[in-house]
């Protein structure tokens, strides 16, 4: 057991610079705010360092680190080459919520990139983490800072449920902004293809790149035949404990279905996953809000708090209504599809 500290940012920024950097230096892990979800972060030219993210998280060691920047400069070392496509998205979406895939230089350890001859480089925008990264002045790699397989973490107290006596320090800079992970491009493709869909969608990046592929295992469901280029996409995620099941339909049928499960199955066993537009519908159940449907930005906002809070209550199934899978919804639907180990329910 490591005895995990947790320092407010805003109410000792210096200190807690300090400290980061220190434990980085030294190999140690921080947990950190992004605009996204908050990361697990450590050493990402360090191996052992890398080692310790897996052990922390209990992640397979083939699922590979994004590594985190604060500097465009600090790009050309961890690479072998940046195409013209390459400088024009970090041109227009640097520092924020898009990953990049290049090939990765000699320097960039395999334990980092789970063994592959690619490296994904972010440079996030979220003020705090661009200061902790600009004091340590290392690519800092950093996961999602949840235990494998739960829903990601968009406060600290979602990191100290997870990561309390497995890390050195958590850097509690508030609530996320956007709630979900940066939209993942692969730019070794002949065209540059999303692994993983985000709040920057494949229209904004078209308008910039022209054609953008979507890797075809992002959407549906899982099949042996299809393998997901972001080795993390195969795994079930950002699950709570009760089952998750989605319901898509015209939105009469997906109230009516859930109310008939509710009362089937008894008013404090069923959680919904419900929309300011909805949630007075709903005859019993543990009613969660999520967000409005005429805003999708609220819905990622709120996705994994809302996942997470079932866990404090008694309820053995999750049913949650879907979404539109146009621009950013689609990596709304993304997560919830994974949130359900792909059970869903069509009416
Ligand atoms: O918003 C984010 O990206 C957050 C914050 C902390 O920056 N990070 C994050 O990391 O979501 P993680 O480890 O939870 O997800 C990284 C994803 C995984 O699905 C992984 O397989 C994929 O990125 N990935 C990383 N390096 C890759 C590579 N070289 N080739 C293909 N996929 C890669
Ligand atoms: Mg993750």
């Amino acid at each position: 057991m490591i005895n995990t500290k947790l320092i407010k940012m805003e109410e000792n920024e210096a200190f807690a610079l300090e400290m980061a950097s220190k434990i980085w230096k030294d190999g140690g892990l921080v947990a950190f705010p992004t605009e996204t979800v908050y990361g697990l972060g450590a050493n990402g030219l360090d191996e052992q360092a890398a080692v310790k993210i897996y052990a922390a998280k209990g992640r397979p060691s083939d699922n590979p680190l994004i590594l985190h920047i604060a500097q465009k400069r600090q790009v050309r070392p961890l690479v072998k080459e940046i195409s013209k496509v390459g400088e024009q998205l970090m041109d227009t979406f640097w520092p924020g919520p898009l990953t990049l895939i290049f090939p990765k230089a000699d320097c960039v350890p395999y334990k980092t990139t789970g063994g592959l001859d690619t490296v994904a480089i972010r440079m996030p925008s979220h003020p705090q983490a661009r200061k902790l990264l600009e004091a340590v002045q290392l690519p800092i790699a950093a996961p999602s800072a949840n235990l494998s397989g739960r829903p990601s973490p968009t406060t600290a107290s979602h990191v100290w449920e997870d990561m309390n006596g497995r890390i050195d320090l958590i850097v509690d800079g508030g609530a996320v902004g956007i709630g979900v992970e940066s939209t993942i491009i692969d730019l070794t493709e002949e065209v540059p293809t999303i692994l993983r869909p985000g709040y920057i969608t494949k229209e904004m990046l078209e308008e910039i790149v022209g054609e953008v592929k979507i890797d075809p295992a992002i959407m549906g469901v899982l099949r042996p035949d299809i393998h997901p280029k972001a080795p993390g996409m195969k795994y079930r995620h950002y699950a709570p404990k009760a089952p998750v099941i989605l319901v898509e339909g015209k939105t009469d049928a997906v109230i009516h279905f859930i109310n008939g499960q509710i009362q089937e199955r008894g008013v404090n066993t069923v959680g919904v996953i419900a929309t300011e537009e909805t949630k007075e519908r709903y005859q019993g159940g543990i009613v969660k809000c999520i967000g409005s449907r005429s805003d999708m930005e609220s819905v990622a906002h709120n996705l994994y708090d809302v996942l997470r809070s079932f866990d404090a209550t008694n309820v053995s199934i999750i049913y949650s209504e879907s979404f539109s899978e146009e621009k950013f919804g689609q990596a709304v639907m993304n997560r919830l599809k994974k949130a359900a180990g792909q059970q869903i329910i069509h009416l």
